[in-house]
């Protein structure tokens, strides 16, 4: 056998060795004491003495080659038998990452199931409203000044982006007949951004008509919502304020989480601002073809990122909507 055809074979060998025991036997056959490489060595006695050291130098190389070869081999074999020894199909499989709803939907699926605990239904609105809705028939006539604290989108005179969810309150009166228990929770749209506003974002609003609804009746609603979303120690005040479409109005304020009220960096001494809420006023009961000798109903209407805010303690809205995917991946 010469050289090339003792590279040929081996390699063919080699390759046909699928276990440990036929790799040994390549490596005894090949690379042994008495194996093809040693016989062949020793034929180079036999040849003419000018051609053995030219011949001797191949014969090392394609001992190294091979050898290489073998090791290489080795390993590769080595590796499947252990993929073989460990594979077991039984093992949980490695997920592919699974992302999850975004912070602003599970608040307001918490929302809601908060309020149906209590009987209110979940409805929606338009959002590019009528001025009337919005404005009008919540006791704004035209040009009122009040009305400036809404920092409104126009579509035209007549239509508007919604800036508040109040705008469902008569929409809602008008569609059905009291008891009503309405939670509208909807995109609002300002003329505002900073740390606390953004010119897109989601308010709830509650609306309760019924006969002898009270004060005590909104008091005790705002305090269930609190202790439901905040936890059990937080609790609500009331303060005096003025809405054109409630009459009393209300701020309403939770308790800090951080100093339980005492107060501390965070918030004003020991209240955080949770938002507006009062007694639907009668001019607004009577847009809305409900007769007020009879019913008397409250509303509030808060913002979602702000709720969300105060339970999580996040400083600026902005985050909710940049799309990070280290803030989002945090809830
Ligand atoms: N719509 C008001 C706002 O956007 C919040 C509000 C205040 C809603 C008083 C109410 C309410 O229902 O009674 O600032």
């Amino acid at each position: 056998m010469n050289i090339d055809q003792l590279k040929k074979t081996s390699s063919e060998a080699l390759e046909a060795a699928k276990t440990e025991q036929d790799l040994e036997k390549w490596r005894i056959a090949y690379l042994g004491k008495k194996g093809k490489i040693s016989q062949l060595a020793k034929t180079l006695q036999t040849l003419p003495p000018q051609k053995r050291p030219q011949t001797g130098r191949q014969l090392n190389q394609l001992k190294k080659l091979i050898l290489v070869e073998f090791e290489k081999k080795k390993r590769k074999l080595n590796l499947t038998l252990e993929q073989k020894k460990w594979l077991d199909p039984t093992l949980p499989a490695i997920l592919p990452p699974i992302g999850h709803l975004h912070p602003i939907t599970l608040t307001i699926r918490e929302i809601v199931s908060i309020f149906e605990g209590i009987g209110y239904q979940r409805v929606s609105y338009p959002e590019v409203e009528w001025d009337y809705f919005a404005f009008e028939a919540l006791n704004m006539p035209k040009d009122h000044p009040a009305r400036d604290e809404w920092e409104t989108f126009f579509v035209s005179d007549k239509i508007v982006l919604t800036p508040h969810t109040s705008s469902g309150q008569v929409r809602e009166m008008l569609s059905q007949k009291p008891p009503i228990r309405m939670l509208n929770i909807a995109k609002c749209y300002r003329r505002q951004q900073d740390v606390s506003h953004v010119p897109m974002f989601f308010q709830f609003e509650g609306l309760f008509i019924d006969r002898q609804a009270s004060i005590a009746n909104l008091k005790g609603t705002l305090d269930y919502f609190t202790t439901c979303f905040f936890g059990p120690k937080r609790i609500t005040r009331i303060r005096p304020y003025h809405f054109r479409f409630t009459e009393p109005s209300f701020e309403v304020d939770v308790s800090c989480g951080v100093c339980n009220g005492h107060g501390c960096k965070l918030c004003k001494a020991g209240w955080l601002e949770l938002g507006g809420a009062g007694m639907v006023h009668p001019k607004v009961l009577k847009a809305g073809r409900i007769d007020s000798s009879q019913y008397t109903g409250f509303a509030f209407g808060w913002g979602v990122e702000r709720v969300c805010m105060m339970k999580t303690n996040i400083s600026d809205i902005r985050l909710f909507y940049q799309n990070d995917i280290r803030f989002l991946e945090q809830f």
